[in-house]
């Protein structure tokens, strides 16, 4: 298969960043690390991700603008084409030595996502995603699962951390999810949850309170493999209201229910 000069300019980003983390990785122990607020983390790793990234995709693409969690928004010349980049999806994974974690980049095009990569360097995983092109992993092109029925299927999900509150709320979501389907996961990267949903190895997957850099690759991603993603309105409002919803055609419709239980 070949790849699109742009999902080129993402690859080698996200690859080049993911050589970095799988160095930290290997001695996480040694890393700097500080806290946003209470269960919130960042590192050395991170930060340096992030860096590497920035400078690769503003080599490639210099005026773009972009928007990444350690740095912020950077407003380039070009404000019709912004990077959505999370460095490290998954620090808290990351930090305990669980190889569940990722790099995140999009790439928006007038407000709309046209591009994604998402990559977990310890697994090797690469996903890729470009509007119209379809979602593949590692080059194989994937396909969401075929189950129908929420008592079948497996649904992933993310918890808020200790400083973000919204406990109660969560815990209705997740027993309204609970009485519904075959199982639930938490695998504590957003991005590869939806990765994960594109692949078919789950079956759906929700989530709110989350930021547009923990989502904007994977929302392609899934709409790529044949998938639907809203927001928990039913809306396509994902990035900015910060919650999700996304499973095949079937699992996202019984799924979306469910969760507006609690709204
Ligand atoms: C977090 C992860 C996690 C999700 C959190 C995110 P980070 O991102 O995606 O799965 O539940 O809401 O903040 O901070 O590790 O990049
Ligand atoms: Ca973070
Ligand atoms: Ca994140
Ligand atoms: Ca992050």
């Amino acid at each position: 298969m070949a790849r699109s000069a742009i999902i080129n300019v993402m690859v080698q980003a996200a690859m080049k960043a993911g050589r970095s983390l799988a160095r930290d990785f290997g001695e996480v122990q040694n890393l700097q690390v500080s806290l946003k607020g209470p269960g919130d983390y960042v590192s050395q790793a991170d930060r340096k991700a992030e860096e590497i990234i920035h400078a690769e995709l503003s080599k490639a693409r210099p005026s773009y603008s972009f928007l990444m969690e350690e740095r912020g928004a950077v407003e380039g010349e070009d404000d019709q084409h912004r990077w959505i980049v999370d460095p490290l999806d998954g620090t808290t994974n990351f930090l305990h030595g669980i190889p569940i974690f990722a790099i995140s980049i999009a790439l928006e095009r007038q407000g709309q996502i046209v591009a994604g990569v998402i990559y977990n360097p310890a697994m090797d995983e690469l996903y890729t995603a470009e509007r119209g092109g379809g979602a593949f992993m590692n080059d194989r092109r994937l396909r969401v699962a075929a189950r129908k029925t929420l008592s079948d299927a497996v649904i992933t999900t993310g918890i808020p951390h200790l400083g973000r509150g919204h406990h109660g709320h969560a815990l209705v979501e997740l027993k309204n999810v609970m009485g519904e389907v075959a199982g639930v996961r938490r695998f504590g990267t957003a991005s590869l949850d939806l990765a994960y949903v594109a692949a078919g190895r789950v079956d759906g997957y929700w989530e709110s309170w989350l930021a547009p850099w923990d989502t904007a690759a994977g929302i392609l991603m899934v709409r790529e493999a044949g998938g639907f993603c809203t927001d928990i309105k039913g809306g396509q409002d994902m990035l900015d209201a910060g919650n999700i919803v996304a499973g095949n055609e079937f699992i996202h419709k019984a799924l979306l229910k469910t969760v507006q239980k609690s709204i």
